[in-house]
């Protein structure tokens, strides 16, 4: 047998607990979805001060031969986070389970819960165990390989458990919206939501807004029984075929389920719907590996197992800001903003210098995805100082800017930024 030394077999045991940790993964996202499904939070929440394990089990409705096993869940709970532990009396030595901040989010009646989302993206996992067999064949998904049918078919049969995950995404980011980040809508008369799903984003924006005439386009299926009120109205419709005109299209969580290809001609459709001074197309998305501080290991993680659905369920993706830069010079938008949300840092310095090396370095027309390289490329303070970057050509200037607001949701990062003709 080889020898190895002590450093090697260190290296050895870390090696196996690294894979050890990966085969397991799942455990964690299915001992949070068994506690969900048994009421834990909700239960917790209800008893108002902390719970001891004996009060937690007899607030279950589980067959009496698994009450000793609760213990083993909830531990785990609290090892990722999900519940805390505090002494429930001064006098008494018993400790009783509380909610984080995180388990706040996954309450039943919590207005901004993401429990919908949690339980519709943990059933069904069995596509996942079809992505190896999909790179060997060419079906456009995994998806397709394990179903047989793309997402949107299945979705279409039975559309309410999707729609409500989303909605329960889009309550949280759009109480951000609503708040920090009015001045985005501005002098708007009147805005599109593409793919708007059941309304959860128009909905408060038309009531923040009471001027703004708010549409929600979305698949016929999906807005066949809803009705519009006051001034937000629903339209069924193709979006690759047509978008209603408005002062502005708003995209959220659209581009990331299409290809570069289908992404570009989305962003064409918008174009057209929007009018040539002064329209705009709001995205809110994703950008990948921001560096920006506080964006730690975990939350690119996070950022990652979203491509990685992304592409499983739909031949989308995540992007990097590069990525999405190309697919704004190839739509021929012309990016600019002057927002002043919270968390919005636009850099202005280098811009002058940026542009006159460019034309120094490459005189001849201005081809604005090369613009956009040399800006990074010019810039290494700002990168460094870990600020995202978006360039901006407006034909006659090039600007970079950073993504408009961050804001991090359960290590997710969503950002928007405005898209002006
Ligand atoms: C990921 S969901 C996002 C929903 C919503 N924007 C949100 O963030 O909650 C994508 C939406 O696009 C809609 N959609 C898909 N294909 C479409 C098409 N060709 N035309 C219009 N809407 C479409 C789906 O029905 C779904 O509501």
């Amino acid at each position: 047998m080889e020898m190895r030394n002590g450093e090697e077999n260190k290296e050895l045991l870390h090696s196996q607990a690294h894979i050890w940790n990966h085969i397991f993964h799942f455990i964690n996202s299915m001992s949070l979805k068994c506690a969900i499904q048994l009421g834990i939070p909700d239960i917790i929440n209800h008893h108002g001060q902390p719970m001891s394990l004996s009060q937690l089990v007899a607030a279950l409705s589980i067959n009496p031969s698994k009450s000793h096993c609760v213990y083993r869940l909830m531990r785990i709970l609290v090892h990722s986070g999900f519940f805390t532990k505090e002494k429930i009396t001064e006098t008494i030595d018993e400790e009783g389970y509380l909610l984080t901040p995180v388990s706040r989010l996954l309450l039943k009646d919590e207005p901004l819960s993401v429990r919908p989302f949690l339980l519709f993206a943990l059933n069904p996992t069995t596509t996942w165990h079809h992505l190896s067999e999909w790179f060997h064949k060419d079906d456009p998904t995994p998806f397709v390989t394990a179903h047989g049918r793309t997402f949107w078919d299945c979705v279409g049969h039975e559309p309410r458990p999707f729609t409500e995950a989303m909605a329960s995404d889009s309550r949280l980011v759009t109480s951000v919206l609503v708040k920090d980040c009015r001045r985005v809508f501005d002098g708007l008369n009147s805005l599109v939501d593409v793919g708007g799903g059941t309304g959860t984003v128009a909905k408060p924006i038309a009531d923040a807004f009471p001027k703004l005439e708010c549409t929600v386009l979305d698949l016929p299926h999906v807005v066949a029984l809803l009705k519009g009120s006051g001034n937000l109205k629903f339209v069924g419709g193709d979006m690759f075929q047509a978008i209603p005109s408005a002062d502005a299209v708003l995209l959220k969580w659209i581009l990331h389920n299409w290809n570069d290809e289908e992404s570009v001609k989305l962003l064409k459709k918008c174009k057209e719907a929007i009018p040539s001074k002064g329209g705009k197309v709001i995205i809110i998305e994703m950008n990948v590996e921001n560096k920006k501080k506080g964006n730690d290991d975990k939350s690119v993680e996070t950022q990652l197992f979203w491509d990685m659905l992304m592409m499983t369920l739909f031949m989308g993706k995540e992007r990097i800001e590069k990525e999405w830069a190309k697919i704004f010079v190839d739509a021929d938008t012309i990016l600019k903003t002057d927002c002043s949300c919270p968390g919005c840092h636009i850099a202005e310095s280098n811009q002058k210098d940026s542009l006159e090396k460019k034309d120094d370095e490459n005189p001849g027309p201005l081809n604005p995805m090369n613009s956009w390289l040399k800006v990074v490329a010019n810039t290494p303070k700002a990168v460094e100082n870990g600020m995202p970057l978006i360039a901006i050509n407006d034909g006659n200037v090039v600007r970079f800017i950073p993504p408009l607001v961050e804001v991090g949701i359960i290590w997710k990062i969503t950002f928007f930024f405005e898209v002006v003709r």
